[in-house]
């Protein structure tokens, strides 16, 4: 055996491994490259966040892994995004026919969406619609599916679950309902979950809840989940890894605890900035809720073709070179940033 195959024995196969993904949105006379070369990966039982300010192209990335790009435009995306489940051979998602992508969404890869009401059915139960999805994709009869249902509403800790079971989404809260979305997608216990802002819009105290529930529910099950959020708090006590996003680019990927006592790319250090001490501090230490502060400026229009890098016009470090060439990672595989610079934090 070579030191190379030992090597590649001991390292863990990613349950998500993201390389070079382009999502372009195809217009009648033009291109947009909302996502643009994006590289990142997701071992078994980890989190990796995925932060960035509105419009940078979080959402758009998670459509593009799990192929729900809005059907009303042409989309093309480009790339490898390949999913391996710890015992098939791994696939390359973008690769794979509808029908068998449909197989795999909702089973072994599962997404959370921030507005639960977008994806629950309004009229149907949602004990129906749970059961629903274990029947489909775990071929149970309809009494084990109810109680496969009936048990993923209890894990989730949702009061007089049997009750909650036969009510409808409007009758339940916004934080039930964010619990219903959790226990549907987990039900068929996914290897890889990947959660669009999941909390964003339920108060703190429910909030924090549901992200210890999936914590828990995630050291259970070891899948693999790929976060995204806007509160740094959140970052810094679930997850291990972030990867902060601007204009359709990962700018800087490293461990969490390295990226925020040393974060290398302007953009990060301009975010992490903007933090008063005591709220960075707090997102450093407590996991209370630390909302992403936008830094002064705007993004680029998705329309500009930039030819160097495209933070530039917002960067307090840009040099002549910095809008003529675009920057080439670095750092280490550990830590790095997409700059032409070396930054002191
Ligand atoms: N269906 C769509 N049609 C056209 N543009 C879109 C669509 N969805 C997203 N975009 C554009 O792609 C960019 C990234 O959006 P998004 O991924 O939703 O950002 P984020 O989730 O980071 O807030 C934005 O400029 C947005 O306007
Ligand atoms: S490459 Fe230049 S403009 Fe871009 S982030 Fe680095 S210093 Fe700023
Ligand atoms: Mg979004």
């Amino acid at each position: 055996m070579t030191p190379d195959t030992a090597a590649a024995m001991l390292t863990p196969t990613p349950t998500l491994r993201v390389r070079r993904l382009n999502t372009t949105l195809v217009q009648k006379n033009a291109r947009l490259n909302l996502i643009r070369s994006i590289d990142f990966e997701v071992m078994p039982g980890e989190t990796l966040a995925l932060v960035g300010e509105s419009g940078s192209g979080k959402s758009l990335t998670a459509l593009s892994i799990m192929r729900l790009l809005a059907r009303n435009a042409h989309w093309d995306c480009q790339g490898e995004v390949v999913f391996q489940n710890g015992t098939e051979p791994a696939q390359n998602l973008l690769n794979l026919s509808e029908h068998n992508m449909r197989k795999l969404r909702g089973h072994q890869v599962a997404m959370i969406f921030q507005e639960p009401m977008t994806c629950l059915n309004p009229v149907m139960t949602v004990g129906q619609q749970i059961a629903e999805s274990v029947r489909l994709h775990l071929g149970l009869d309809p009494t084990a599916a109810k109680a496969c249902a009936l048990r993923a509403l209890e894990q989730v800790e949702i009061p007089a679950a049997h009750q909650r079971f036969h009510e409808y989404p409007h009758q339940l809260s916004g934080g039930m309902r964010q619990r219903v979305m959790i226990a549907m997608s987990m039900v068929c216990e996914p290897r890889l979950l990947i959660a669009d802002e999941p909390t964003t819009a339920l108060d703190v105290t429910i909030q924090a809840q549901i992200l210890n529930l999936m914590g828990r529910l995630q050291k259970d099950t070891g899948m693999a989940m790929l976060f995204i959020t806007h509160n740094l708090g959140v970052v810094a006590h679930h997850a291990a890894r972030v990867a902060v996003m601007y204009a359709g680019q990962i700018v800087e990927h490293g461990k969490v605890g390295d990226v925020f006592a040393k974060p290398q790319h302007p953009y990060t250090q301009g975010l992490l900035a903007c933090l008063p001490g005591r709220a960075r501090q707090l997102a450093k230490q407590s996991g209370q809720t630390v909302a992403l502060q936008d830094i002064p400026g705007q993004a680029p229009s998705m329309n500009q073709t930039l030819q160097g890098c495209s933070f530039a016009p917002r960067c307090s470090e840009c040099q002549t070179s910095c809008k003529e060439i675009p920057p080439a990672w670095r750092g280490s595989s550990e830590h790095k940033a997409l700059c032409h610079f070396e930054l002191a934090a």
